[in-house]
C-alpha cells in the first residue's frame, strides 16, 4: 500500500512517516524544504531502518506532482504541505491564500486524474475560532477564524466536502489537530521553527537551553483556573499515530469525515513551565506580558469520536512531552 506524504519532512510529516514505515507502508514524500531540513531523511531512515522515496518538488507545480503519480501506484495520501505562521499570515494573506489553496486544489486534481481517492488533511483546532463550548466536539460550529492561516485550513476542509459531493468514492478524513508539542524519543526529528519562535513550547525550551533570555506569558487574567491561556497539548507521535488510524479507516470508507486530534486535557502555560522545570531540572525564567492579539482564553478537545470510530486516543501524557521537546533541542544544540 503506498502514501504519498506531502509536507513529509516537517514537524508533524516526519513524525507520520515514521509511523507509515514502522507500520510497513511504500512511503512517497514530497516536500520543497521551504520550512524543512532536508537532513529529515537521513533521522527517518536511521530511526526506522527504513527506505522511502522523496522528491524535491512544490505542490504549486502541477506537472511535477502528475509524473509522481505517473511514476507510482499511489492509493492515498496524507496532505500536510502549506504555510502555518499565524502572524506571518497576517502580514502576507496573498502568499497564504495563494499558496496553501492552489497547491491543495492542484494536488486534488491530480488525485483525481489517477484515480486516487483517498486523503488525510491536515487541519486544525483553529477552525472552531473561539469556541462556544468545551470540550469542543466535531458538532460544534466551524468559523470565525482570526487569521488567514486559519481561514486557509477552513477553506479546504469546504474544497475537499465539494469535491467528496461531486464523486462519492473520494474519501477525505479531516484531522483537527490540537496543540502538537514534543519530539521522537530518539532525539533526532523535532520542531526546528525558523527565527524567533511563535509557539509556547519552541519558546520554553529555547529559555531553557539559554538561547532565549526569558519566557513572556501572555496574559494572565484570563477567566482559566491561573489566568493563563489553557490549551490541549498532544504528543506528536499520538498524532502521528492517529494519522495511521485515519489511513486505515480511509480505505474500508467512503464520503467525508471529521476528527478531533487532542488528549481532552487542558493545561495552562504556567501548568506546562511548571511540568517543564519539574522534568527537566531546568529553570524557565518567565514573566508576565499583555495579552497576545487574537488568543483565546481556553480550548480544548472531546476527542471521544476518534477513540469510538478510529480506534485512536492519546497515550503520551505531559512529562513526556515536556522531556521529549528538550531532549530534541538539545541535541541539535550539539550538532
Ligand atoms: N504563549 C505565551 N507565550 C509565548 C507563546 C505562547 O504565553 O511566547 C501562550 C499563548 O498565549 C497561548 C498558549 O501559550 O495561551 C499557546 O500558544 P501557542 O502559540 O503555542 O499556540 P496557539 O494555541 O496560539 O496556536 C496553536 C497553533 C496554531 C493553531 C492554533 C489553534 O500554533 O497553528 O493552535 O488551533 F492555529
Amino acid at each position: 500500500m503506498s502514501v504519498l506524504v506531502t509536507g513529509g519532512l516537517g514537524f508533524i510529516g516526519s513524525h507520520t512517516v515514521v509511523e507509515l514505515l514502522n507500520n510497513n507502508y511504500d512511503v512517497i514524500v514530497v516536500d520543497n524544504l521551504s520550512n524543512s531540513s532536508i537532513d529529515v531523511v537521513d533521522s527517518i531512515k536511521e530511526i526506522t531502518g527504513k527506505d522511502f522515496i522523496f522528491y524535491e518538488k512544490d505542490l504549486c507545480d502541477k506537472e511535477a506532482i502528475d509524473t509522481i503519480f505517473s511514476k507510482h501506484k499511489i492509493d492515498s495520501v496524507i496532505h500536510f504541505a502549506g504555510y502555518k505562521a499565524v502572524g506571518e499570515s497576517v502580514k502576507k494573506p496573498i502568499m497564504y491564500y495563494e499558496n496553501n489553496l492552489i497547491s491543495t486544489l492542484y494536488l486534488c486534481e491530480v488525485m483525481l486524474k489517477h484515480n486516487c481517492y483517498n486523503i488525510i488533511f491536515s487541519s486544525s483546532a483553529t477552525v472552531y475560532g473561539d469556541p462556544e463550548v468545551l470540550p469542543i466536539t466535531e458538532e460544534c460550529k466551524v468559523g470565525g477564524t482570526t487569521n488567514p492561516y486559519g481561514t486557509t485550513k477552513l477553506m479546504i476542509e469546504r474544497i475537499l466536502k465539494d469535491i467528496q459531493i461531486s464523486n462519492p468514492k473520494f474519501t477525505a478524513i479531516i484531522l483537527r489537530y490540537f496543540n502538537p508539542i514534543g519530539a521522537h524519543k530518539s532525539g533526532l526529528i523535532g520542531e526546528k521553527p525558523n527565527g524567533i519562535p511563535n509557539n509556547l513550547m519552541p519558546y520554553i525550551v529555547r529559555v531553557a537551553s539559554g538561547e532565549l533570555e526569558i519566557l513572556s506569558v501572555f496574559g494572565d487574567d484570563y477567566d482559566t483556573p491561573d489566568g493563563t491561556g489553557v490549551r490541549d497539548y498532544i504528543h506528536v507521535v499520538d498524532l502521528a499515530k492517529g494519522h495511521i488510524k485515519a489511513l486505515e479507516k480511509a480505505q474500508k470508507s467512503e464520503g467525508i469525515f471529521y476528527y478531533n486530534l487532542g488528549t481532552g486535557v487542558g493545561y495552562s502555560v504556567l501548568d506546562l513551565v511548571k511540568a517543564f522545570e519539574k522534568v527537566n531540572h531546568v529553570k524557565v525564567p518567565y514573566k508576565i506580558a499583555p495579552r497576545r492579539e487574537g488568543d483565546i482564553a481556553a480550548c480544548y478537545a472531546d476527542a471521544s469520536k476518534a477513540f469510538r470510530e478510529l480506534g485512536w486516543k492519546a497515550e503520551l501524557g505531559i512529562d513526556d512531552m515536556m522531556e521529549d521537546s528538550y531532549r530534541f533541542i538539545l541535541k541539535q544544540s550539539n550538532k
